[in-house]
């Protein structure tokens, strides 16, 4: 009698376990990880997305694709707002913010950095080369050169020229693109399903000497939580502080939205913070960790690029919410 019992009791949980099982594979099945997967802001995240899509499909890790895909942006003069060739800020100079972040939560980030024209190595070095998180203005130069990294002109005669005609009147307005391209912040998710992010700016044209904006600013500019997903920012930075945009999106997505619904949500909360009125552009693209992606923005004309193995690199256009 008794050994029957147990008979019972030991079917009835190896029947369960056989529901769970099935039920965990169902599960698992719809949500496969689209992998490998890199999503970047604006136009000239296409041509970012296209360095590291080929090092995601060799392989590499999705550190290594976010840091030399944004590189490519950052080098390139034509490409007025990230790296060499930024505009200056009010006082003609050159000032950069960057920051990378990994599944594991590493991160490392440089603030008001001048003379380097790759900011986001330098941000991966804070990260793997000292116990910090940030380093910033000469420190952060300091460190660079240390690293063996090279001192150069960050200031093009171009960008010259476009301060030194700003000057003639200097009103004092920071320009932030609604429909051309800003910072450039890159998602990616690798072979091993591990998703980094990297996020890098010469920050708003023609600032205060000295001001930084989200970008290097962890939760606020850029987050990744390997166990969720990851967030990057564009726009207006003061406004991605104010709401630890990044972190907010991601955490979003733990609570149940998608990355659509999350990003979608942060504007929203923006647009509510400012009145509804005179808002700022605010702009996000967001991945969970099984390549669900969305874009958002307050504005229209943000684009972002995003390459998979079903979507050849794409620019598409983001969800805005207003019109004026
Ligand atoms: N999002 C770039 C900046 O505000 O500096």
């Amino acid at each position: 009698m008794e050994q029957s019992r147990k008979e019972f009791f030991k079917k009835s949980v190896l029947g369960l376990g056989v529901i769970t099982a099935a039920c965990e594979s169902a599960a698992k099945g719809s949500q496969q990880i689209q992998k490998p997967l890199v999503i970047s802001t604006w136009d000239h995240g296409k041509l970012a997305n296209e360095v590291s899509w080929k090092m995601l499909k060799e392989g590499k890790s999705s550190l290594d694709a976010v840091e030399a895909g944004v590189m490519i942006v950052e080098s390139d003069p034509e490409a007025r707002t990230v790296g060499l060739g930024g505009y200056p800020d009010r006082d003609g100079f050159v000032t950069l913010d960057a920051s990378i972040m990994d599944h594991d939560s590493r991160c490392g980030s440089v603030a008001f950095l001048q003379h380097i024209e790759n900011p986001i190595a330098v941000a991966r070095k804070v990260m793997e080369e000292t116990p910090h998180v940030m380093l910033v203005g000469e420190g952060a130069l300091q460190f660079a050169l240390e690293q063996g990294f090279e001192k150069i002109n960050l200031l093009t005669e171009k960008s010259k020229k476009d301060w030194e005609k700003w000057l003639e009147k200097s009103k004092y307005e920071p320009v932030i693109n609604i429909e051309n391209h800003d910072t450039i912040g890159m998602l990616a998710i690798d072979n091993d399903g591990r998703i980094s992010g990297s996020c890098t700016t010469s920050g708003a044209s023609y600032k205060m000497h000295g001001r930084v904006g989200d970008s290097p600013i962890i939760g606020a500019g850029l987050f990744i939580d390997g166990e969720i997903g990851g967030a990057v920012a564009t726009g207006l930075g003061e406004e991605m502080i104010r709401t630890a945009s990044a972190a907010m999106i991601v955490e979003q997505m733990r609570h149940g939205a998608d990355p659509q619904e999350a990003c979608d949500e942060i504007v929203d909360r923006i647009i509510r913070k400012n009145g509804g009125k005179d808002v700022p552009q605010a702009a996000f693209i967001a991945v969970d960790k099984y390549g669900n992606y969305g874009g958002g923005s307050v504005h229209k004309g943000f684009t972002y690029a995003i390459c998979t193995n079903e979507i050849e690199n794409t620019i598409k256009k983001a969800k805005f919410k207003l019109t004026s």
